[in-house]
């Protein structure tokens, strides 16, 4: 146990942790070296957790040319896996040559529950359901004032029971616009004085029965209600330079199966899924953007029909490939660690300071990107030529080879397997016949 490890200096716990590692001082000096040099900056990270001892630093990096109802960004992306940018890059440029993606809010409600028990019977709860509503409101007007001000506020209240739980399980179900914030902080608190003054009206209005004993109130990573969807599409006769030696009428059938796979798959369905929250996380935490959040409510929303399935759809309509992706994305672009972490405000800036709605358009057809670079590769060529090309590319670096050297050795490369030390035994030979 370390007993009162909060209490100590960020220094005195780098030392205890960095003393458990075998190789220290070198533990030390590592985790040292990965803080800031700007104190005034190490301090905003130090803030965001618990416990920091040093900083674990992930590549923001930028897709450009993604064309969105007409309007080009820049995206920013936070990610570790090397492929995803050049993927979503690529898909991006693509499609902004034939029309972009079209993305549409569906529905941006947010949702959150109160759990309580109460002996009483649900008609006489759904006699004053209107009356309980406005008691509510009212209650908590003191927080909802502003929200509302910004077009957002409490937009439903329905009253849930789930006898499977128990007999006299019961749910209050609220729905909440947040305007541009996630909302998680706004939802909690509101719900929170609900949970606090229902009892008064349970006590006034049903004074024959016990108070509610309320069991917990929060809101709901589940958003069915706050969803995305972006669609591209392009004729058969643009589709020639991805079809990488196909047809481009065979890669769009090709193209049109993998997805279906992925329909009835769920082996299948969970790595086509990932493949798309590849981009959509990476735009989710270069925008400080919760993607436990997003993560937890896109997997249920792909299970809503009672077998989890691709979240994707594609068809060929008159000669033409129509793909289309539609998520749940509760996304914020004010508040939380939006305003709080330089980077993240830095990234909402870079896509123009966008709406919360439309932050969701982005993050979505981000992952769009992602799933066609994914799926195209897998139908044509498969995806290690493309991940081989950039682990050459790393390789290369790491030895500082010259452009001749690296067009060379692209050309060498391209139908042999590719190692450290292949590449390394290459460029040396070719360095000594100079
Ligand atoms: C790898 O990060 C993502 C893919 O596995 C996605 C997919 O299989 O569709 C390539």
């Amino acid at each position: 146990m370390l007993e009162g490890f909060s209490r100590l200096s960020q220094n005195e716990k780098l030392r205890i942790i960095a003393s458990l590692i075998p190789d220290f001082p070198e533990t030390e000096n590592l985790l040292k070296s990965f803080r800031h040099g700007n104190p005034d900056v190490q301090k905003i990270i130090d803030e965001i957790a618990e416990n920091t001892i040093s900083n674990y630093h992930l590549p923001l990096a930028v897709a450009p040319n993604f064309l969105i109802n007409g309007k080009e960004y820049i995206v920013p992306m936070v990610t570790e896996e090397s492929s995803v940018v050049a993927a979503a890059a690529y898909a991006a440029r693509f499609w902004a040559k034939n029309g972009g993606f079209h993305a549409r809010i569906v529905s941006d409600s947010k949702t959150g529950q109160i759990h309580f028990l109460w002996p009483g019977k649900l008609n006489e709860l759904d006699e004053k359901h209107s009356l309980l509503e406005r008691f509510l409101r009212e209650k908590t007007s003191d927080l909802t004032g502003k929200m509302e001000q910004r077009g957002g506020g409490i937009r439903s209240v329905q009253i849930v029971t789930n006898p499977e739980i128990k007999p006299d399980y019961y749910q209050l179900l609220v729905t909440f616009g947040t305007a541009d914030a996630m909302g998680a902080n706004f939802i909690n608190s509101v719900l929170e004085r609900m949970a606090l003054v229902m009892k008064d009206f349970f006590v006034q209005h049903y004074p024959h029965w016990p108070e509610p004993e309320i069991v917990m109130a929060i809101l709901s990573n589940y958003t069915p209600d706050c969803v995305v969807e972006v669609e591209m599409s392009a004729p058969f006769s643009a589709l020639a330079p991805v079809s990488a030696g196909f047809s481009p009428a065979a890669f769009a059938d090709r193209f049109v199966l993998a997805i279906d796979i992925a329909k009835k798959d769920v082996y299948r369905a969970v790595t086509h899924n990932k493949g798309i929250m590849n981009g959509v996380d990476a735009v989710v935490l270069a925008t400080g953007n919760d993607f436990r959040a997003v993560e937890a409510g896109v997997h249920a929303w792909a299970s809503r029909n009672g077998r989890y399935e691709s979240l994707s759809n594609a068809r060929i309509e008159k000669d033409q490939l129509v793909v289309s992706l539609s998520l749940p994305l509760s996304l914020g672009t004010t508040g939380g660690l939006t305003s709080l972490h330089p980077l993240a405000a830095f990234s909402i800036r870079l896509l123009g300071n966008p709406s919360a709605r439309e932050l969701m358009q982005i993050a979505a057809a981000t992952g769009l990107a992602s799933h066609f670079s994914a799926i195209r590769a897998l139908v044509t060529t498969g995806i290690q030529k493309g991940h081989m090309k950039m682990h050459l590319n790393n390789i290369l670096l790491k030895l500082n080879a010259s452009p001749e050297e690296k067009q060379k050795a692209e050309m060498h490369f391209q139908e042999r397997t590719i190692s450290y030390s292949a590449v390394r035994d290459f460029i040396e030979n070719l360095r000594k016949s100079r």
